[in-house]
């Protein structure tokens, strides 16, 4: 291990053989902690490779189990979020690609800090289950072609270790290592396409708009080196998605947007990465005709359909597609904000909202701690609108006053109000197709 740490100390370049040792000691408790802290530090500041990077996934990949998604009908097909604020697309994308023919197995995590999770939030529709066995899942995505339950244990072991040790040494933030911990995961989870929705933007990990898609391309080229086709769009983060944020709360958005409406940003982001992935995952056809076929599966009730029998399938109330308010849990304590200043919506801060659900119960800022599934907020504006003084442009809810008063308390400067009108920024800003083609849609800020 000291010749390894030195060696990438000096700017070397780590072999797949000295990579797979390193893993391999790792897990089996004959490499320690200190010596890893001080690889991953190196890492830090030298980088990797994209050898090096696929190199590192691989042998992450073989330190634990992996899911044999071949004998399911249909495509299998995945989707991650690198995780944003009232980012609910897995609960419109899912079932959209469900109606299309397409198999969703699909293994999802909670939410931590100011982002959520797709378990918490489906988990808030009363009976759901999501501690479904590899088996059951793949069982229930044969029979309904869509499951989404919680990421196993037994997969990629090596990434809860490392990401442990990342957690404490201030590694986190390098590109090659986030790159590897979530592709790991979605190659072991087995699906043969996938599309990665990369976020930027001050509510994002990757709040500069260069670094995004530098951690779109390294993906995407993970997962060619591994055989998988993969597409990633980078897309906005600086505001919350939607107008939910909170479990149930952003259930009921995902419901109105399965019927067709919902909130314009959910629908077009929904569309756009499902666009995006249909001709990957089939091998041919555009983009859009791909977006023409999702726009009818979710005006002529398909989607809506398979997510109601996904919901009853894992347990759930399948009652939930009629009306999400009358089955899902609901806050006691409410409250309003409202705008000081009059004139134009011209941000509203997604890291500060996320925060706010946080303190308001609707998230946790330490693993494993409870939440509460009706907490969150509304927001009642959206970007560019016009704003009156006075005007309520939020609604927090809560379990309780002592709630509703840690919210509000965060909530309160993150909106912002300008004299004059203005433009909503883009909300897709370029696409990275599984060649490593770049197609850069929108102005970019770097
Ligand atoms: N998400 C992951 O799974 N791993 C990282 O390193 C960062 C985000």
């Amino acid at each position: 291990m000291y010749a390894l740490i030195r060696k990438k100390r000096d700017g070397g370049t780590l072999s797949r053989q000295e990579i797979h040792e390193i893993i391999v000691g790792y897990v089996a408790g004959t490499v320690p902690d200190y010596q890893v802290s001080a690889l991953l530090m190196a890492i830090f500041f030298r980088g990797m490779s994209d050898r090096e990077t696929a190199d590192l996934t691989e042998a992450m990949v073989a330190s634990g189990e992996t899911i044999d998604l071949g004998a399911l009908p249909g495509i299998s097909v995945d989707k991650h979020s690198t995780g944003g604020v009232g980012d609910k697309t897995t609960l419109v994308l899912a079932p959209l690609l469900a109606a299309a023919g397409l198999t969703v197995a699909k293994m999802s995590g909670r939410g931590l800090g100011h982002t959520g999770g797709t378990l918490d939030k489906l988990e808030s529709i009363p009976g759901f289950r999501t501690d479904l066995t590899a088996s059951a899942m793949i069982a229930q995505a044969r029979e309904v072609g869509l499951a989404v339950v919680a990421q196993s244990g037994d997969l990629v072991p090596a990434d809860g270790l490392l990401y442990a040790l990342r957690d404490v040494t201030a590694t986190v933030d390098s590109l090659p290592l986030i790159a590897s911990s979530i592709m790991s995961k979605k190659l072991a989870a087995g699906a043969h396409a996938m599309v990665l929705d990369v976020k930027t933007g001050s509510g994002a990990f990757m709040a500069r708009h260069d670094d995004a898609f530098a951690l779109a391309r390294a993906m995407v080229a993970i997962g060619s080196v591994a055989g998988r086709r993969v597409v990633a769009l980078v897309t906005e983060m600086a505001h919350p998605l939607g107008r939910a944020i909170g479990n149930a709360l952003e259930v009921t958005e995902a419901v109105e947007t399965l019927r067709g409406g919902g909130a314009a940003d959910l629908r077009a982001l929904s569309l756009a990465l499902g666009s995006q992935l249909l001709p990957v995952a089939r091998r041919g056809g555009t983009v859009e005709e791909a977006r023409a076929e999702l726009a009818d599966l979710l005006s002529n009730g398909s989607a809506l359909a398979r997510f109601a029998a996904f919901v009853e399938a894992q347990g759930g109330d399948p009652r939930v597609v009629d009306d999400p308010e009358a089955i899902l849990p609901r806050a006691q304590a409410r409250a309003e904000l409202s705008a000081e200043q009059e004139g134009y919506v011209a941000s509203i801060n997604a890291l500060a909202v996320g925060d706010a659900a946080r303190a308001l119960g609707a998230g946790r800022a330490r693993k494993g701690e409870a939440i509460d599934p009706a907490a969150g907020v509304v927001l009642l504006v959206g970007l560019g609108a016009r704003i009156a003084v006075g005007q309520p442009w939020a609604t927090l809810l809560a379990a309780d006053d002592e709630h509703l008063a840690a919210g509000r308390a965060l909530l309160g400067d993150a909106l912002r109000v300008s004299a004059a009108p203005v433009e909503p920024p883009p909300l897709i800003y370029g696409v990275v197709h599984p060649d490593g083609r770049e197609e850069r849609t929108a102005r970019s800020i770097s």
